[in-house]
Formats: C-alpha cells, sequence, structure tokens
C-alpha cells in the first residue's frame, strides 16, 4: 500500500515525547522489506530539528491560499534512519522556526493546519498516490476533512482513505471559530461540527473523529476510557457512535534502540541471563547524580514529561514520608510545569543523599535511568499507552503504575506465591493507592540480598522476557488499513 503517514513529532528529528517515538517506530516496521508498503512521512521543519543535515530541497516553492492568509513553503527531504523511508520536511520558516515544537502563540491553528494542507499538496507535487492518509492527534486531524472537501476534486486521492490515530485525547486543537478564514476553511464551515461552531468553536480532533475512515488509539484500554465520560475529554459521545470503527492497538517499542543486550547509550550491556552489568550501571547512574551507591538501597527510578497527566500530583505528599522513612533513592529526569519541578528540586534539597533531580531532556541520560534503576515510577493519571513502562520491562526495572489505558494493558502485579507478574499496581489514583503499591515493591524488594534478591531477579525477569517489539503490532495497523481501502 501506499501509505504517507503525518505527524508534528517524529524522533530522532523532533521528540517531545512518546509521540515522536511512535511516528518513527511505526513506519519502519510497516516499511520493512517483507511488508513492502510505500511509506512516506510528513512532519514540520522546526527551527530546531536533530541530524536532517543531509536533507535535500525537493521541491523549491509551494504558494497556498489559506482563505485571508498566503502561505509560502519549499520541501526538504532526508531518509528515516536505517530505512529508505523519506521524511518530507516542510519549510515555513515563519511558522516553524521557533524555538519549541508546540507554542501558545495565536497562530499554532494555521502551523498545523498548515501541516496537513502541506502533505496533501506534496502528494500531487510528487504524484504520490496514498492508499492511506494516516494521521496522528489533532495537529493532523484536518486531513480527512481537506479530503473530502478542498481536495477533494483531485482523481490523485479518488481511492485515499483516512486513519486517524489518537495518542493523548487530552489535547484537542481547540480554537475561536474565526480561525476558518485563516486556515482556508470558510467555505468548508459546514462540514465542521454545528454545536460547535454556534458556540463558536472549532475542534480539530472531532473533525478528524467525524470524518476519518477509521480511528485508533494506542492501546486496548484507552480505547474502552474514552468512550466514557471520565476519560473522554468531552469528546466520548462521538466515539461510542463511532466505536464499530475504533480500534485499540498497543504500541510497541523500538528493541533496535530500548534493548539492554545492545544499548550503546549506557556504559554496561546486560541481559536476563548476567545482570551483573545492571549494577554496574546502577553504580554509573549514582555516579552520574552524584549519590552514594549501596547495593542494598533501591534506586527509585522516573523519567517523564512532567505534566498534570503523569500523576505527580501524588508525590507532594507521599514521596517525602517514604524518603524520611526508608533507605530508598530517587532519581528523576524531566521538564514541564513548574509546581512539580519544584517538588523534585525541593525533594533532592531536603535528602541530598537520597535524591537527585536532573531538569533536562537527554537521551543518554534517559538510558542510563532505565538500567541503572531498580524500579520505575509512572502513576499516571491516564495514560494513552505509555513507553517507558515498556523499555522499564525490558531492563529489568520493575514499573509501579497506577492501572489506567497502557500501563493496565502492559504492567501486572507480582504476585510472590505464584512467582506471576512483572511490576506493581495501584487501583485507585490517590495517595493511598501509590503508598500501597510502592511499599508493595519495598517489600519485595526485601533486603536487597539472597533469598529476596532471587525472587527479586524472578520478577525481573517476567519483564526482560516479554517482548514488545513492533511486529505484532503493524500487522493490526494493516488490518485496519486494508478494512478502510479495500481496493487493495
Ligand atoms: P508521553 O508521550 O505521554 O510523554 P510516553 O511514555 O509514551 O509518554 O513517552 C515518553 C517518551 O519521551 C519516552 O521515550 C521517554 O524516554 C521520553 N522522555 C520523556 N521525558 C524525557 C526527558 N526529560 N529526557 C529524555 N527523554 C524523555
Ligand atoms: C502520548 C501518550 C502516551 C503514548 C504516546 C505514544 O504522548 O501520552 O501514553 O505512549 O502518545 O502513542
Amino acid at each position: 500500500m501506499n501509505v504517507l503517514f503525518v505527524a508534528s513529532e517524529v524522533a530522532p528529528f523532533a521528540k517531545t515525547g512518546g509521540l515522536g517515538d511512535v511516528a518513527a517506530a511505526l513506519p519502519r516496521a510497516l516499511a520493512a522489506q517483507k511488508r513492502g508498503h510505500d511509506v512516506r512521512i510528513v512532519m514540520p521543519m522546526y527551527g530546531r530539528i536533530k541530524g536532517a543535515e543531509a536533507a535535500e530541497l525537493v521541491i523549491r516553492e509551494v504558494s497556498l491560499e489559506l482563505g485571508s492568509t498566503r502561505v509560502v513553503f519549499s520541501v526538504h527531504a532526508a531518509p528515516l534512519p536505517g530505512t529508505t523511508v523519506p521524511v518530507y520536511f516542510v519549510h515555513c520558516a515563519g511558522l516553524y522556526g521557533r524555538q519549541g515544537i508546540y507554542t501558545t502563540d495565536h497562530d499554532e491553528h494555521l502551523r498545523f493546519a498548515l501541516l496537513s494542507w502541506a502533505a496533501l499538496s506534496i502528494c500531487q507535487r510528487l504524484g504520490f498516490r496514498p492508499d492511506v492518509v494516516h494521521a496522528n492527534d489533532w495537529q493532523t486531524a484536518l486531513l480527512p476533512l481537506l479530503l473530502r472537501s478542498v481536495f477533494a476534486w483531485d482523481r490523485l486521492f479518488a481511492q485515499t482513505r483516512t486513519v486517524l490515530t489518537i495518542h493523548n485525547i487530552g489535547h484537542q486543537g481547540s480554537f475561536d471559530a474565526r480561525v476558518l478564514s485563516d486556515i482556508g476553511l470558510a467555505q468548508s464551515a459546514h462540514h465542521f461540527h454545528q454545536d460547535q461552531l454556534r458556540e463558536g468553536r472549532i475542534n480539530f480532533l472531532l473533525t478528524g473523529l467525524l470524518y476519518a475512515n477509521a480511528i485508533t488509539t494506542v492501546s486496548p484500554t484507552y480505547a474502552r476510557e474514552i468512550q466514557r465520560p471520565e476519560h473522554g475529554v468531552g469528546l466520548d459521545a462521538y466515539l461510542r457512535e463511532r466505536s464499530s470503527v475504533l480500534f485499540g492497538i498497543l504500541n510497541g517499542i523500538d528493541e533496535g534502540e530500548w534493548s539492554p543486550e545492545t544499548d550503546e547509550k549506557i556504559p554496561h550491556r546486560y541481559s536476563v541471563d548476567d545482570l551483573s552489568g545492571k549494577e554496574l550501571n546502577k553504580q554509573a547512574l549514582l555516579a552520574a547524580a552524584g549519590l552514594p551507591y549501596v547495593h542494598e538501597v533501591p534506586v527509585i527510578g522516573i523519567v517523564s514529561r512532567l505534566a498534570w497527566q503523569k500523576g505527580f500530583d501524588l508525590c507532594f505528599e507521599v514521596l517525602p514520608r517514604l524518603l524520611a522513612r526508608r533507605s530508598t533513592q530517587l532519581v528523576v529526569l524531566g521538564t514541564g510545569e513548574p509546581q512539580y519541578e519544584q517538588l523534585f528540586s525541593t525533594l533532592a534539597r531536603r535528602f541530598p543523599k537520597q535524591v537527585a533531580y536532573l531538569s533536562a531532556f537527554s537521551e543518554p541520560m534517559a538510558h542510563l535511568i532505565e538500567a541503572g534503576s531498580d524500579m520505575f515510577l509512572m502513576p499516571s493519571r491516564y495514560e494513552p499507552c505509555g513507553l517507558n513502562q515498556m523499555y522499564s520491562l525490558r531492563y529489568g526495572t520493575p514499573p509501579i503504575v497506577h492501572r489506567t489505558g497502557g500501563l493496565a494493558d502492559t504492567v501486572a502485579p507480582f504476585d510472590r506465591s505464584t512467582a506471576r507478574g512483572n511490576g506493581f499496581v495501584f487501583e485507585h489514583f490517590d495517595e493511598t493507592g501509590l503508598t500501597f503499591a510502592l511499599t508493595q515493591a519495598l517489600k519485595t524488594w526485601g533486603s536487597g540480598t539472597g533469598a529476596d534478591r532471587a525472587t527479586w531477579q524472578k520478577l525481573q525477569a517476567n519483564g526482560m522476557r516479554s517482548s514488545f517489539g513492533w511486529d505484532e503490532r503493524v500487522a493490526a495497523y494493516e488490518m485496519v488499513y486494508r478494512m478502510v481501502a479495500p481496493g487493495r
């Protein structure tokens, strides 16, 4: 099949979270030789793009009249590393040449509306006839509507069908309806949800949910959760209406990048059969974090965007209590909302031998924390899929998680009597829940030596032996593609 994959972030070029990982790994898996799909990716050329030095100019100048706005862009292309999949970068310095990937600037709607317009214009210029246009999150959710309205005249797209993947329903791209004239859709106003229009709003994600031929999200549990008011963030009713074409497909992880046996970013490689390298990574991690190393003291790792979604509100009360009572260490990597940054810097000041906080975005440090910690904490309020818990499982670093979304689908509570399970799970999102799971983890860790260590290694092995590769997942996406584009 010909697949046009459009996303606002694609690793390694630009990444703020898991979307960047998935938008690289899924196209890579789809394009694998044995599957033989022709996959092309479109993303913005942000001011800071990593590793695209070799990008070549492929389309010199495209000028689009988006109603009252005239936008000119060019297109550069570079292969997705390790593949021949072309990544087309939409170069429009006026809109994308800014510090961050996402902004709160007045023209955010235009930045991402352009991405969808540009993706289809690129197909026209190159004569690429997509069977499937695969959009991701609100930033690209206008694609299904554009194909049914402004681009509908073009025979090139006569057979094109659309799939929209929801990575996070918490972000919807809701704007004042007056922006319709800036994004070239004033004539298409009748396609937007009429109740919303009457209230003077448009919602990019909702528009995508109404017009995509199929909708997917990134875990089976999240697919059920977003159809209920508690997690649907106002869109649950629309999703229930479309439930016959809504599928939950668990994300995979890129095992080329995230395997302790081969990881080049960690100082010592190791495997389930020989964990000695993991202990050396623990020493290296603590040295890098400026904390003392004691074999028996468990290290809890955190690597996260510090956002409301991630549930750190529970930590304000629980972590200081735990750190004061138990000899435990905590290494945190992440940036985000000031109250959480402050929480971790305060903990680091108050418990200087136990807590280290690194306020940064650092891939090598993320790998070292996965490899060098003994346990990994993800108390997310909601988690569409989550990748870090799967990295943790592969690295023998049992995750402690709230039972929600993809966390519920990948982490099962460890039961000492049967030696089944791969982590620690709490049911109710409150302080008692988190304390319960942390206590379970520390109890299982016990003395950290002898028989306790043997039990712990069983727990580690349960996670390390699971497979989270993209191979099986990709077959599920192919099924969805075949369902919507039956011509193939
Ligand atoms: P989300 O996409 O909601 O942030 P995921 O668990 O799906 O959550 O993916 C997060 C990804 O971002 C992981 O690859 C993780 O390692 C990475 N990440 C998050 N924060 C940082 C950071 N401060 N430094 C390096 N990598 C980070
Ligand atoms: C979003 C979600 C995360 C998911 C990622 C990739 O950022 O928050 O749970 O793993 O997208 O699909």
